[in-house]
């Protein structure tokens, strides 16, 4: 392991306005895109209007060109786990699909992402984004300087677990600041007190992929779309995050929320 690139990254106070910034501009986008998802919209109409909304507030896509990605967003249906490529795939009335975008404002990386629902969608569903979500607040509740990683991912992993439900283990929340994705790796699920130790000014994301059935996945050919290899149902939430002194903030979470920063009391309340 090259040890120098894996250390994390610990940003100054000042810093965390240009998270702020970014992470509330990817907030808006994920409003604004809310109420285009309905049926007969196709990922690519999505992708586009997020695309546009972010260079119209002088920002960039993040994961253009990113690794050879050419979308703004990844756009993730039913059954598809992650990094869904946005196409002409028309939504319909029961789907559910996620949503992942993030963009460079003034240097500073904001990456979030959010479950919608398409039309009435059945009750399993329903219950897998709420689960999905709560268990995502659940983790960035875990989040305080002195606390660890594995308090992060146990925390989210119990919640699932409690539910039925199963943790994806083959994707990662991550480091992020100045760059997309930096160390540490955020796991998903994991025990209480194990890992790297969480100081302030720690920026990362927490994201949890929450499976309806078995947690294994498969990558199609197209060397991106993450899908259930039993097919099952898939959410997931994302909100890129700072440790502060007494807990952490919340970058993206939704200005339509009113906050943007949150004690780890006030969070489980969320
Ligand atoms: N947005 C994803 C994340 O949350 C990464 C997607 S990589 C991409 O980290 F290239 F597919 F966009
Ligand atoms: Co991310």
């Amino acid at each position: 392991m090259n040890l120098p690139l894996r250390r994390i990254k610990l940003h100054a106070p000042e810093d965390f306005a240009g998270m702020r910034a970014a992470g509330q501009l990817v907030a808006a986008a994920l409003d604004m895109i809310g109420a285009h998802v309905r049926p007969g919209v196709t990922t690519a109409e999505l992708d586009r209007l997020c695309h546009d909304f972010v260079r119209d507030h002088g920002a960039t896509p993040a994961s253009l060109g990113y690794q050879g990605y050419a979308h703004a967003t990844c756009i993730s249906p039913n059954h598809v786990v992650c990094h869904g490529i946005p196409g002409t795939r028309r939504l319909a009335e029961g789907d559910i699909v996620n949503i992942d975008l993030a963009a460079i404002l003034d240097g500073w990386h904001g990456d979030s992402s959010r479950m919608y629902a398409v039309g009435a969608v059945s009750t399993l569903a329903r219950r897998l984004m709420q689960v999905t979500e709560e268990a995502t607040l659940r983790g960035i509740a875990a989040i305080r300087p002195g606390a660890t990683l594995g308090d992060i991912g146990a925390a989210m992993q119990r919640h699932v677990e409690a539910a039925r439900f199963s943790v994806v283990r083959d994707f990662c929340g991550h480091g992020l600041g100045r760059v997309y994705h930096d160390a540490p790796d955020v796991l998903n699920y994991g025990r209480p007190g194990t890992g790297p130790t969480l100081r302030p000014g720690m920026f990362l994301t927490v994201e949890p992929m929450v499976n309806a059935g078995r947690p294994e996945v498969k990558v199609l050919a197209d060397g991106w779309t993450a899908v259930t290899r039993d097919r099952s149902l898939s959410a997931q939430y994302e909100h890129s995050v700072g440790v502060t002194e007494t807990g952490c903030e919340i970058f993206t979470l939704s200005p339509a929320a009113g906050v943007v920063s949150a004690e780890p009391e006030s969070v489980e309340r969320l």
